[in-house]
């Protein structure tokens, strides 16, 4: 099979790959490269900091079995794969973990200003009395998206002596009673935003959730309160974040996704000292990792040897609208 491989994944499952087929590794190309290496591939595996259009999956006549080594689907046509009929796997579940645990420490490191104390002390200040710090014992922790990731999240929050509240697109009975089984009350976006001392983003980025996190919604929000965005740059309005923290409605925020994202890109809220930035590196653990890497391989070996369909792990799942 020729495969291509536009993002790094775990390093052993590429290895293995290429000992038994032809693979090319582009990491981060531009949408033209992606079009001319696509060219004779069968299979192709994918991260986010990649745009997969129709025009390159176009590209390539051979191409039958799409990998996304990760959860989110804002970089593929989705409705391209479906019109052609393409086979789509999705490995979600073993990032799941991993975000929410760097949601879990950038929350920490905001509410005891570890990132100010160590740049400080870098600088020989002994800052011991400008750094008092927040318990989140007692605080309440507020969910935008209570799924799988953010439940997670909520689940360590409870666990840490926080009211843990969330909200979700779609409320059910159902959903309402699993979330309390984790110690999260379900309730709505508005209660979310205005109740927390810590509002925590864990939706897809969608039309509907694009700039969500807007001037009015920054406006809702608990003066003094924190921000952490662990899905996607554009469901906060950055902007309106820059204004919110500058002007002291906010105390701080962690963000790991951002609007521009990539090398050299520098985020005008890398001015701020109550800004943590990291490089969108939620899911990468090496667990994580190594888990996605093994499942790659899995599908791929499953649709190499025609075995009608590889033998799925729950948590690879296609679409609803697949089945
Ligand atoms: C994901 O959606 O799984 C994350 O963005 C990780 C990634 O693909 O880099």
């Amino acid at each position: 099979m020729r495969i291509l491989i536009t993002s790094p994944i775990y390093p052993d499952a590429i290895q293995e790959l290429c000992e038994r087929h032809h693979v090319i590794c582009a990491f981060y190309a531009e949408e033209e490269v992606l079009q001319s290496l696509i060219r004779d591939c069968d299979i192709l595996v994918f991260r986010s900091g990649v745009s997969i259009t129709a025009e390159v999956m176009a590209s390539a006549p051979n191409l039958k079995l799409l990998i996304r080594a990760g959860s989110g689907l804002d970089n593929l046509d989705l409705e391209y794969v479906r019109k052609r009929g393409l086979e789509f796997f999705r490995i979600s579940e073993p990032g799941a973990q991993a975000v929410a645990e760097l949601t879990f420490a950038l929350m920490l490191a905001l509410a005891r200003q570890v990132l100010v104390a160590d740049r400080l002390l870098r600088q020989g200040r002994w800052a011991k009395h400008e750094l008092t710090g927040y318990l989140l014992a007692g605080k309440t922790l507020g969910i935008v998206g209570a799924g799988n990731i953010g439940s997670r999240v909520g689940q360590m929050g409870a666990a840490w002596g926080m009211k843990v509240i969330g909200c979700v697109e779609d409320p059910s009975p159902e959903i309402e009673a699993t979330l309390r089984e984790k110690g999260i009350h379900l309730t709505d976006f508005q209660e979310v935003l205005s109740k927390g001392d810590f509002v925590t983003i864990h939706v897809p980025l969608k039309e509907s959730t694009r700039n969500m996190i807007d001037a009015e919604a920054l406006a809702r929000m608990k003066p003094g309160a924190f921000l952490l965005n662990l899905a996607r740059g554009g469901v906060v309005d950055e902007d309106a974040l820059y204004k919110a923290l500058t002007e002291g409605h906010l105390r701080g925020a962690a963000l790991d996704v951002h609007q521009e994202e990539g090398e050299g890109k520098i985020s005008p809220l890398a001015e701020l000292p109550n800004v943590i930035l990291t490089p969108h590196i939620g899911a990468v653990t090496i667990e994580s990792q190594r888990e996605i890497g093994a499942r790659v391989i899995e599908i791929i070996d499953g649709f190499v040897l025609e075995d009608v369909r590889p033998k799925l792990a729950a948590d690879l799942f296609m679409p609803e609208s697949y089945v």
